[in-house]
């Protein structure tokens, strides 16, 4: 089921029950107000009962000033309160954002087992005050007037349901989706640690054998602030290509997307023909007109107005195609002129 995005989330669910597992595994820190969390700002730590007063007045602050822009506010309380949730739900109704319940369906022996596990247990008569109050809540959830209740199920652990799933992949001729769709991975990100070439065979192996059809990296010359932090890696994505090149997969490999403004056409159609050339017809061209100024400036690349990065995009289009095109004749079209066109390695099948 696809929560909607931006919207409120509300979480509820016994202690133990994995609320925040679910929410750290989906949503970004920020947009997780805790209460546990603020114990631990406003008291000596997330278990500071006393500071359990101030902890959910900051707690109501945050959540209305982050619907009040139109955020995604994800609240990890017991959620137990049916005063609270009430309020949460008008908040966002007035926000005009969509109000999602999320009931975690963990079995209660199996809260109880985490909580008996934990370093802090709650005591064993709250935690089974917490289970009853989640079971009338859960009988009575769909009558409180949310746009949608989430029902986490129990985390199974299915290893052999998995394994089974991926051989269905495998089988996929073509990698196709039931709707006739090729689905590409795209990486951003390249959190490698001290072991880049590793990390990025991993990520490449497991694209592969999830049924991927390809793999593409992002290109970019300083990591954008939508992904990532400044000094974060970002690496030269035809060189990394290269790296996923010689692993042996089945993936088509590529950018998403080129800006025409980094590199002459001519340059990124001569890289992608190479790889085209190492992976036996897999690569793929991603290209845009480019956008952000800062990398750029720091790269000592200009970049022009758009009307003239889109030209530039339609120029380097055309540049590509005439490079790949069979033969080395003389090329003459509506924005490039070339005297020949001359690119070997070819591509395997230039007819594609
Ligand atoms: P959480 O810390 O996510 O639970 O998981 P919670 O619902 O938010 O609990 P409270 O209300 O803050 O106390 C509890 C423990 O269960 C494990 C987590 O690693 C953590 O140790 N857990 C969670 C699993 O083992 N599997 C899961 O699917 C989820
Ligand atoms: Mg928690």
């Amino acid at each position: 089921m696809r929560i909607p995005d931006p919207a409120l989330v509300v979480l509820v669910g016994p202690s133990g029950a994995g609320k925040s597992t679910w929410a750290a595994a989906r949503y970004r820190r920020e947009e997780v107000v805790s209460s546990d969390a603020l114990r631990g700002v406003v008291g000596s730590g997330p278990h500071d009962l006393d500071a359990t007063e101030e902890a959910f007045t900051l707690l109501e602050r945050i959540v209305d000033a982050r619907l009040a822009r139109g955020l995604t506010t994800v609240v990890d309380t017991l959620g137990l309160d049916a005063e609270r949730r009430s309020r949460w739900l008008l908040a966002a109704r007035g926000a005009g954002l969509p109000a999602v319940l999320v009931l975690m369906d963990t079995p209660d022996a199996e809260c109880r087992r985490r909580n008996s596990s934990r370093d802090r247990p709650v005591p064993a008569s709250a935690l089974a005050g917490q289970l009853r109050r989640h079971r009338e809540l859960v009988r009575a959830a769909e009558a409180e007037g949310w746009d949608l209740v989430h029902r986490v199920e129990p985390d199974t652990g299915r290893v052999a349901d998995s394994a089974a799933e991926r051989t269905v992949h495998r089988t996929t001729p073509e990698r196709r989706t039931s709707q006739g769709l090729r689905v590409v991975l795209q990486v951003s990100r390249f959190p490698w640690g001290e072991d880049p070439a590793g990390w990025m065979a991993a990520i490449a192996r497991a694209a592969d054998e999830a049924g991927f059809a390809g793999l593409a990296l992002m290109d970019h010359l300083i990591q954008i602030p939508q992904v990532d932090r400044a000094w974060e890696p970002i690496p030269e994505p035809w060189v990394t290509l290269g790296l996923v090149a010689g692993l042996g997969t089945g993936l088509s490999l590529g950018t998403l997307v080129t800006p025409v403004t980094f590199r002459p056409a001519g340059i990124t159609a001569k890289a992608a023909a190479t790889l085209d050339a190492l992976t036996g017809g897999r690569a793929f061209v991603g290209v845009g007109a480019g956008w952000w100024a800062r990398e750029h400036a720091a790269y000592g690349l200009d970049l022009p107005p758009a009307r003239e990065r889109l030209d530039a995009l339609a120029a380097a289009i055309e540049t590509m195609r005439a490079l790949w095109a069979p033969g080395t004749k003389a090329y003459d079209g509506q924005r490039v002129s070339l005297p020949e066109t001359t690119c070997y390695p070819d591509r395997p099948d230039a007819s594609r």
